[in-house]
């Protein structure tokens, strides 16, 4: 039964559409098959693919979907639901007003992966590549532009979890302290943002090598979605914000869909949204996240989205 269900999901996997640009993509055949599709949902505007799920924690997106006044749920009690953004815009409202219940409502299961080889292995070798598009990377950058503080305020330190040899910083872009933490050595030496750089699997270890309060701004690039330990990782983000600190989770809609948890891979965009911003809320000590829709030509270029949420002043 597990497996049939995994298989289920990997059809409707919205991740690792191999374009022209992303030859480095694993290709399935299961997401060849869905290639057709997702041109057409994506052609004029930005639409999240209508997206078939099993088990109960993906039919809570749907349900928390609907709650927010976003959802088109059908059946929303049953086996298969669907349910799709109506509108460009529509990702920022996303998290506001969700009513949360009280316990984490993700099952052990939707954290496994199609492989459980450990990670280390998948990034031994280096990959000088992008993940995302040139104009999605381009509008990352703009984002962080607005958000982060002057370059060379004294005092000022940044952690990019997940890093590589790049992190999409604004071009010269400097602090006193830009931790790197990733799985490949090679890839963070060459990443010229960094002042320091830390190998480290937090599928094995999720506790973040640093003191509390060390950090004035957390990022992770698309990434999230390989986080085995996720509340255990957002917890130690809390621990190592400063009071007030900003974490910004951005994410697109590609991934290694092998090593992507499963509850990513069988959902869509929207659930993306909503499946960061519980991490925010169950680790707890974050104020309430916000959902920002940054993708640069909807529709056109690879989509992409912002959860940030900033670490409470009392926590
Ligand atoms: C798709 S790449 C994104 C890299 C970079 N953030 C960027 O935007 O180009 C995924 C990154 O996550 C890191 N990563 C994946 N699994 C990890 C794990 N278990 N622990 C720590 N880092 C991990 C890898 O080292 C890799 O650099």
């Amino acid at each position: 039964m597990t497996n049939f269900a995994g298989l289920m999901r990997l059809q409707v996997c919205s991740c690792s559409i191999p374009t022209q640009h992303h030859h480095h993509h694993t290709v399935s055949t299961l997401s060849r098959r869905a290639l057709p599709l997702l041109k057409k949902w994506n052609k004029g505007g930005y639409k999240a693919p209508r997206r078939i799920v099993l088990g109960l924690s993906a039919s809570f997106l749907s349900q928390l979907l609907t709650m927010a006044g976003i959802g088109d749920v059908v059946g929303g009690n049953s086996f298969i639901a669907s349910a799709r953004i109506k509108g460009p815009t529509s990702v920022d409202q996303i998290l506001k007003n969700v009513e949360w219940p009280e316990q984490f409502p993700f099952k052990e299961e939707d954290f496994q992966r199609f492989d459980e080889s450990p990670d280390s292995l998948f990034y031994d070798s280096p990959r000088f590549v992008t993940h995302i598009d040139d104009p999605a990377i381009a509008s990352l950058t703009k984002y962080y532009s607005t958000v982060f503080p002057p370059s060379n305020t004294p005092g000022v330190s940044i952690l990019d979890m997940c890093s590589s040899w790049v992190s999409h910083f604004p071009s010269g872009y400097k602090q006193e302290r830009v931790v790197g933490l990733g799985l490949n050595e090679e890839e963070l030496k060459r990443n010229p943002v960094l002042t320091e750089y830390v190998v480290q699997d937090l599928n094995v270890n999720p506790t973040l090598p640093f003191e509390d309060n060390s950090f004035d701004i957390i990022t992770n690039v698309v990434s999230v979605d390989y986080l085995t330990k996720p509340l255990d990782v957002f917890k130690e983000m809390r621990r190592t914000l400063k009071p007030g600190g900003l974490a910004i989770m951005s994410f697109s809609n590609r991934c290694f869909w092998t090593k992507a948890i499963s509850i990513w891979t069988s959902t869509g965009d929207a659930d993306h949204v909503m499946i960061v911003g519980s991490y925010f809320h169950y680790a707890g000590g974050f104020e309430p996240s916000q959902g920002v829709d940054i993708s640069p030509n909807p529709g056109r270029s690879d989509p992409m989205y912002i959860v940030y949420s900033r670490k409470l002043s009392t926590a």
